[in-house]
């Protein structure tokens, strides 16, 4: 396979919920591109078995694809994950988070006492981009000299939610507000690690994937209905990677931050994406990674 069809090639991705799901999808369309891939989640056998499917999807050459465990749940271990990456690795091109858990009930703590859908998709994210930084600027995608930070949630289609009196949602919380609340952070925090100084080759992206054909909300109780929906309505997992990584190479998303939406196109931030509530979430995140680490 010539290198014109691999275009990746020499580029490694980090792929958080690179196990299934769009992370797979994602890390497949990665290693077609010539990437190789790091996928990351808890269950080894799944992440494993991941594995193997992204060496058969790179014929043609002998990949460096390999799992490395991670419960971002905690946030202690994300430190530990990222301290033992810094000490490996000189570089990193893509930083991909697709970390979720599915559930319809109240609010949940993680074992450190974190709401454990702000873990997930907000603080385990942020925490990851922030200690990859220095990686993340020697690394290289397509058009820059900088890497590209993927974050795959709701941009471009929650609500704006900065209510710094509830920030973790302790008091408030509702399914609603939980999923307002993490996109609306995912917003901030990127636009912030977007606005560091030493970020300007770096590309931070929001993406909202669509309706895909994943696993999410398979172990809940609505398994039977979202399976069912799935198979009528959803994209592919192969389909919806095409796309994010389509995104992560697009020159219009090369630098700073933006949203993106599940055609890969730009999207819209909300009202609530402003410098005053960009420092208000820098100064909630502050106070919980004082706590957690
Ligand atoms: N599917 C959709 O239609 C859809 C729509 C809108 C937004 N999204 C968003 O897209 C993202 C990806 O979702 P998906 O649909 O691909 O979900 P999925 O199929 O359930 O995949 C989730 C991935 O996250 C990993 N994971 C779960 N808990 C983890 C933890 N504590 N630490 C590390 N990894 C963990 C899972 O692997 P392990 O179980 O091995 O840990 C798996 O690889 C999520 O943020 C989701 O909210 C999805």
């Amino acid at each position: 396979m010539s290198l014109v069809s691999q275009p990746l090639a020499g580029r490694t991705a980090l792929v958080v919920g690179g196990s299934s799901g769009i992370g797979k999808g994602i890390g497949l369309e990665l290693a077609a591109r010539g990437a190789d891939i790091i996928v990351s989640s808890r269950r080894s056998e799944a992440g494993e078995a991941a594995v193997a499917e992204l060496v058969e999807a790179s014929a043609g050459r002998t990949p460096s694809h390999r799992f490395a465990r991670l419960d971002a749940s905690s946030l202690r271990g994300v430190r530990e994950f990222t301290q033992q990456l810094a000490a490996e690795r000189e570089s990193l091109d893509f930083l991909v988070m697709c970390q979720t858990k599915a559930s319809f009930g109240g609010r949940e703590e993680t074992r450190e006492g974190f709401e454990i859908k702000l873990v997930l998709h907000v603080y385990s994210r942020l925490l990851l981009a922030a200690d990859l930084l220095p990686l993340l600027r020697r690394g290289e995608r397509p058009g820059t000299p900088g890497g590209c930070v993927l974050s795959v949630l709701s941009g471009g289609v929650h609500s704006g939610l900065a209510d710094w009196t509830d920030p973790d949602l302790a008091q408030t919380f509702s399914l609603k507000r939980a999923a307002d609340a993490a996109g609306t952070y995912n917003d901030l925090g990127l636009q912030h690690l977007a606005d560091q100084a030493g970020s300007e080759d770096l590309g931070f992206l929001h993406a909202s994937p669509g309706f895909v054909d994943s696993k999410w909300g398979h172990e809940t109780r609505a398994a039977f209905l979202i399976k069912a929906a799935q198979k009528l309505f959803a994209t592919s997992i192969e389909e919806c990677g095409r796309t994010m990584v389509e995104a992560m190479c697009d020159d219009r998303f090369a630098r700073g931050f933006h949203c993106v939406d599940h055609h890969g196109k730009p999207a819209k931030t909300t009202k609530a994406q402003t410098p005053h509530n960009v420092a208000a979430l820098q100064k909630h995140l502050a106070a919980v990674f004082e706590t957690a680490l």
